[in-house]
C-alpha cells in the first residue's frame, strides 16, 4: 500500500511554548520597535517566519555529536571531521570555516575584488551584495526575466540570463574577476537553478576563464527541485545532484545557517590555491585560526551532521512539500503570491496586494505589520526598504515589493502552518484599508535591520 500524506519525518523529543499575546500588546510592542519587526522582542512573536536562517531544530544526532566537540585551538578533530564532509559533498580541495555566511562572503570578496570590478549573480543577496558594495565594485543581477515577474510560473525562476551573462562578460570581462549563482536564488523567492542552466553557466566561465563561486545556502533544498522539476532527474539521490551542482563549480559561500540545519556556522570552500592562501590570511584577522574560523569545536560537529542530514531524501520530500502546502492554500484564497512555491519561504506579493500604496510608502512594511498586528506572526519585507536605497543615496522602488514568510526548518508542524493560511486570508481581505509607510530614521547599509518607520495617515 502507499499512501499519499506526507507527514513530518520526525517525532519530537524536547518541546518550546510560545507565547499568546493580546493584540492591544502587539500593538505596543511594534510601536517600542519603531514599526519594524527586525526590533521586536522575539517571544512576543507567536509564529517566527522572519527567516530560516539558524532558527531550525537540530537532531538528536546533532545534539549528541556537540559534547563530541574538540575544542583545541589549532588542528581540532572537530575540523577534520567538518572538513572531510564538506569535501566529500562539494569535492572542493579547501575548506575555510567561517561563524556565517557573509563572513565567507566579507573574505572571499575583500580578497578577491577591486574598486570598480563587476560581480554577476542571478540575484544577489542583500549581504552578498553589501560585501561586494562596500569593496566598490559592482554586484550585477542576470536573473531571466521570468525570474523578476511573480505571477510567472516557471520551473527554474533562479536561472540565470545565459545571454545577459555572455554580455556582460564579453563587454565587461576584464573586470569579471568571478561569477556567483545563489542556490536557491531567494531574493528572486527561494527559486531554484536548474542543472542545464548551471552547466550553460559553467560553458560560459570555461570561455571566459573565470572562476564560478556557488552561494550555496539553500543547496540541498535546490538539489530537490532539481530531482522533481529537471527532465530526467527523478531517479537520482538529492545528494547526488547536490555534488554534480558543486562540480561545476570551484568554490562556494555557504551559510550553515540554512542547509547546514545548524544554529550558527557556515564556510568558504574553493579549489584556488593561491586565493585560499589569502582567504586564511584575512580569516586569521577577522574570524580565528583556520581550523574553527569563529566556531566553536561543538559547532563544527552539529554543521557537519546537519550536511549529512539535509540531503536525506524524506526530510527533503516533507520540506519542500510543507511550503507548497502553504502556498496553495493562500492561492486557492486568491492572495498573490510568487509562484510557483520557492524552497523555503512563501512570498506574498505586497505590491499587488495592495496596489494603492506606492512602493516608496513601503506596501510590503504596510503588510508585514498588519500580519503581526492580527495574528502575531512575524515575516520580513524583501522589496523596497532593503533594496530601494542604491549606494549614491537615492531611493527607487526595487524590482518587486514582497512579504517573506520563510518557514524554519524542522520547528513548526502542519496546524501551525494552516494558522498561517487563516491569518494571512484573514488579513488580506482588509488590504483595502492598510495604510503604508515612511522612515523615521535608518543607516545608510542595511537599513531594514534597524530602521525606524512612522505609518502614514
Ligand atoms: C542567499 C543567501 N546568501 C547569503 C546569506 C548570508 O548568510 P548569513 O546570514 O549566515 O550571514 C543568506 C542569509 O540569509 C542568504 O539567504
Amino acid at each position: 500500500m502507499r499512501f499519499h500524506t506526507i507527514i513530518e519525518p520526525f517525532r519530537i523529543k524536547s518541546v518550546e511554548s510560545v507565547k499568546f499575546t493580546h493584540r492591544e500588546e502587539r500593538e505596543a510592542a511594534l510601536r517600542e520597535a519603531g514599526f519594524n519587526v527586525f526590533r521586536l522582542h522575539a517571544e512576543d512573536v507567536l509564529i517566527d517566519l522572519l527567516t530560516d536562517s539558524g532558527t531550525g531544530a537540530m537532531s538528536a544526532a546533532q545534539w549528541g555529536a556537540l559534547m563530541q566537540g574538540d575544542e583545541s585551538y589549532a588542528g581540532s578533530r572537530s575540523y577534520y571531521r567538518f572538513r572531510d564532509v564538506v569535501r566529500d559533498l562539494t569535492g572542493f580541495a579547501h575548506v575555510i570555516p567561517t561563524h556565517q555566511g557573509r563572513a565567507a562572503e566579507r573574505i572571499l570578496f575583500h580578497t578577491v575584488l577591486r574598486p570598480g570590478q563587476v560581480v554577476p549573480n542571478n540575484n544577489h543577496f542583500d549581504t552578498t551584495r553589501a560585501n561586494v558594495e562596500v569593496e566598490e565594485a559592482e554586484a550585477r543581477d542576470l536573473v531571466i526575466p521570468e525570474g523578476r515577474v511573480p505571477s510567472l510560473v516557471h520551473p527554474f525562476k533562479g536561472n540565470v540570463d545565459l545571454a545577459a551573462l555572455e554580455h556582460t562578460l564579453a563587454e565587461d570581462g576584464d573586470r569579471v574577476p568571478l561569477v556567483m549563482v545563489t542556490v536557491t536564488n531567494n531574493t528572486g523567492g527561494g527559486q531554484p537553478v536548474s542543472l542545464a542552466n548551471l552547466r550553460g553557466v559553467r560553458a560560459l566561465c570555461d570561455r571566459y576563464r573565470k572562476p564560478l563561486f556557488l552561494d550555496a545556502c539553500r543547496f540541498a533544498e535546490n538539489a530537490y527541485l532539481v530531482k522533481t522539476r529537471e527532465e530526467g532527474q527523478g531517479d537520482r539521490p538529492p545528494k547526488d545532484i547536490a555534488r554534480e551542482m558543486f562540480s561545476l563549480a570551484d568554490g562556494c559561500t555557504m551559510s550553515a545557517k540554512k542547509d547546514g540545519l545548524a544554529n550558527i556556522g557556515g564556510f568558504l570552500a574553493l579549489n584556488d590555491d593561491d586565493w585560499t592562501e589569502r582567504c586564511r590570511n584575512l580569516l586569521i584577522l577577522t574570524e580565528g585560526f583556520p581550523t574553527y574560523g569563529g566556531l566553536a569545536g561543538y559547532d563544527l560537529e552539529a554543521v557537519a551532521r546537519g550536511l549529512e542530514e539535509v540531503v536525506e531524501e524524506p526530510y527533503l520530500r516533507y520540506r519542500i512539500r510543507s511550503i507548497e502546502y502553504l502556498a496553495e492554500r493562500l492561492e486557492a484564497g486568491g492572495v498573490p503570491i510568487l509562484r510557483p512555491a520557492g524552497g523555503h519561504a512563501v512570498y506574498l506579493d505586497a505590491r499587488a496586494l495592495l496596489p494603492h500604496v506606492p512602493p516608496l510608502e513601503y506596501p510590503g512594511i504596510a503588510l508585514l505589520n498588519a500580519l503581526y498586528l492580527e495574528a502575531g506572526i512575524r515575516g520580513v519585507e524583501i522589496g523596497t526598504v532593503m533594496f530601494g536605497l542604491h549606494p549614491d543615496g537615492s531611493e527607487a522602488p526595487a524590482a518587486m515589493d514582497l512579504v517573506r514568510l520563510a518557514v524554519p526548518r524542522r520547528v513548526y508542524t502542519q496546524s501551525h502552518v494552516d494558522y498561517v493560511a487563516e491569518a494571512v486570508l484573514a488579513v488580506a481581505a482588509t488590504a483595502p484599508s492598510l495604510r503604508g509607510y515612511r522612515i523615521a530614521r535608518a543607516p545608510k547599509v542595511l537599513r531594514h535591520f534597524t530602521a525606524a518607520f512612522e505609518p502614514i495617515g
